[in-house]
């Protein structure tokens, strides 16, 4: 039994993700739509991103994602103690994804749920992670970003079925060594700007009908430059806010990793935290946005590639539906 005054930080010990193979590029759309690929690319750093099959699910992508991350920790899934998956795309409202992930890996000591909060939901989980291991109530947290936005996407909408892909990213959060690891992590949402963003139907207000099917309702909808406008305002703000929680400033930032959601965005959050490009990490060219499994994916990429050297500061950004937002500083462990 650990006890509450023993834990002082908890940190990443392990990551994993996972891509599915079928990738749609920019000529996809060109042949379909009213689009180019110097539009796409020009306006959203885009070139391609991935598709699940028709039979892959989120919690396919996750369990992927997951047991590489278990892997990386060297953790055995019967250790895990807790799975939480953050997602707008789970297999279906319940049971949770995390469960179906749980049962799939055989984390059979976990507890397990999903969290709602669109593309910051990775931040959102390494935030809940972050608590639950200070508080010695758990040793090893798995934190799940996953998405299978190909199946909420209308491919008939230009102004948002460029922007999307699927994939899944994962860590395992546990105990690190004093003073490393989580230094701040930093949630916030504004409610009022949740039309911008939605997926209007399938849920108790709107329920599946024929009519919600026949208006499209059960695809993404989106005010795609108002969410622009808020985004640029927020990532800065977001990052600024969290390196403030623990007394550092962002000339202390070694390696940035935002939210892959359009170029214009993290060049705009860049510029403002003054970091240079090669210490911000982008691989929206590839996948596009992920949603909650943007920023989960970056990191384990970041980390494979040994971008992540020991003791460096590492800020995670993100923002999305809800409105959400939130950013997470790492002393890498
Ligand atoms: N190809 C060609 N033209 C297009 C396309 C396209 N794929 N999409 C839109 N356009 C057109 C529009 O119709 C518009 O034409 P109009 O002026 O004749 O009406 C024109 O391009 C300009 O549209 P804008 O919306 O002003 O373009 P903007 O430069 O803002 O880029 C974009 C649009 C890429 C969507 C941008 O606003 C953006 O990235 N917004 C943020 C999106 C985001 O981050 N969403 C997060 C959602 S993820 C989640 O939480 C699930």
């Amino acid at each position: 039994m650990m006890l509450n005054s023993e834990i002082r930080a908890a940190g990443i010990i392990g990551t994993g993700s996972y891509l599915p193979d079928i990738v749609l590029t920019n000529g996809y759309f060109e042949e379909r739509l009213d689009t180019s690929d110097e539009w796409i690319v020009s306006r959203t750093g885009i070139r391609e991103r991935r598709k699940a099959d028709d039979c892959i699910a989120a919690s396919d992508m996750a369990t992927y994602a997951a047991l590489k991350a278990i892997e990386d920790a060297n953790v055995a899934p019967e250790d895990i103690d807790m799975i939480i998956v953050a997602t707008v795309t789970p297999d279906m409202l319940f049971p949770s994804t995390a469960c179906i992930v749980q049962k799939n890996i055989g984390a059979i000591n976990a507890s397990a749920f999903d969290i709602s909060a669109a593309c910051s939901g990775f931040i959102y989980g390494l935030s809940i992670a972050e608590k639950f291991i200070k508080a010695g109530n758990a040793k090893y947290i798995l934190v799940i970003g996953a998405e299978a936005l190909s199946k909420i996407t209308d491919y008939s909408d230009r102004n948002t079925c460029i922007l999307f892909g699927d994939g899944a990213g994962a860590a395992v959060v546990a105990k690190v060594e004093e003073s490393m690891g989580i230094l701040a992590a930093y949630t916030g949402s504004d409610g009022r700007g949740g039309e911008l963003l939605k997926l209007p139907a399938g849920g108790s207000r709107l329920p599946a009908s024929c009519e919600t099917i026949k208006n499209s309702l059960h695809f993404v909808k989106m005010d795609g430059s108002e969410v622009f406008k808020f985004a640029i305002k927020i990532m800065g703000e977001a990052a600024e806010k969290a390196l403030e929680m623990c007394g550092l400033n962002k000339e202390d930032i070694d390696y940035l990793i935002p939210h892959q959601a359009n170029i214009r965005i993290i060049e705009s959050a860049t510029k403002r935290l003054k970091i240079p490009q090669d210490k911000v990490f982008i691989n929206i060219d590839k996948y596009g946005n992920m949603s909650a499994a943007s920023i989960a994916v970056a990191l384990d990429e970041a980390n494979k590639a040994k971008k992540l050297n020991k003791g460096d500061i590492v800020v995670l950004v993100g923002f999305g539906g809800g409105l959400t937002w939130g950013a997470v500083v790492l002393k890498w462990a």
